[in-house]
């Protein structure tokens, strides 16, 4: 390796900040589960799908193999420990709805519930999965989607509105900075 270069110690480093959700499940005898997850991006517009990598260990795997559908809850800066919390604790051994009091309202076109603190929802039905290593890639069909009107438009985020929260590294999150617009010049 070349003497200005480093090899960080994981790959995926090169590839955060990323945006972080809530993903809400149901799961077997009427529990409800929450956890964060930032390994999720858009696939296609037509049919309006997107796909999240879950860890085949974790308790939401279990509810959404018994489910097959969940909520993907946007949390905002202000939910930072939350989400640590409930990305770092598992639905198999506490409740987490209950312990870190995670307020929940019916959604709109699924029977699974939304995080009704959440800055915008997505509802989601798996259409298909793939298993790679350790995570069973879900692939979902957007069932239905909306956002806060006092920190969106039709065109998505006001971002002096909504901090939306990305995940870094560890307990390490970030907010969105500056709004850069191409074709102009690029402020230093
Ligand atoms: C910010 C953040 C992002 C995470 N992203 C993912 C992810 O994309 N996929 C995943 O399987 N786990 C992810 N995790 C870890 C899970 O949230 C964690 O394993 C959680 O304990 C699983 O909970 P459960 O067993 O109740 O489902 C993330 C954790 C944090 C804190």
């Amino acid at each position: 390796m070349g003497l200005d270069e480093i090899k960080p110690k994981k790959f995926y480093y090169l590839l955060h900040p990323r945006p972080v959700v809530v993903i809400v499940t149901k799961c077997a005898n009427g529990k409800i589960n929450a956890m964060s997850a930032s390994w999720i991006t858009p696939i296609s517009e037509d049919p309006p799908t997107i796909a999240v990598a879950i860890d085949r260990a974790s308790f939401t795997h279990e509810c959404l193999e018994y489910s097959g559908e969940a909520t993907i809850n946007i949390p905002s800066s202000s939910h930072i420990n939350l989400v640590y919390e409930i990305g770092t604790t598992s639905g198999r051994e506490i409740d987490k709805i209950s312990k870190f009091r995670i307020e929940l309202t019916t959604s709109k076109r699924i029977t699974t519930p939304r995080w009704s603190e959440a800055l915008g929802w997505l509802e989601v039905k798996v259409d298909r999965y793939i298993d790679v290593g350790e995570v069973r890639l879900y692939i979902f069909n957007v069932i239905e989607y909306y956002m806060r009107k006092d920190v969106a438009s039709e065109w998505g985020w006001d971002t002096r509105r909504a901090s939306i929260l990305h995940h870094g590294v560890g307990r390490g999150f970030y907010t969105i900075g500056k709004l850069l617009l191409a074709g102009g010049s690029i402020p230093t």
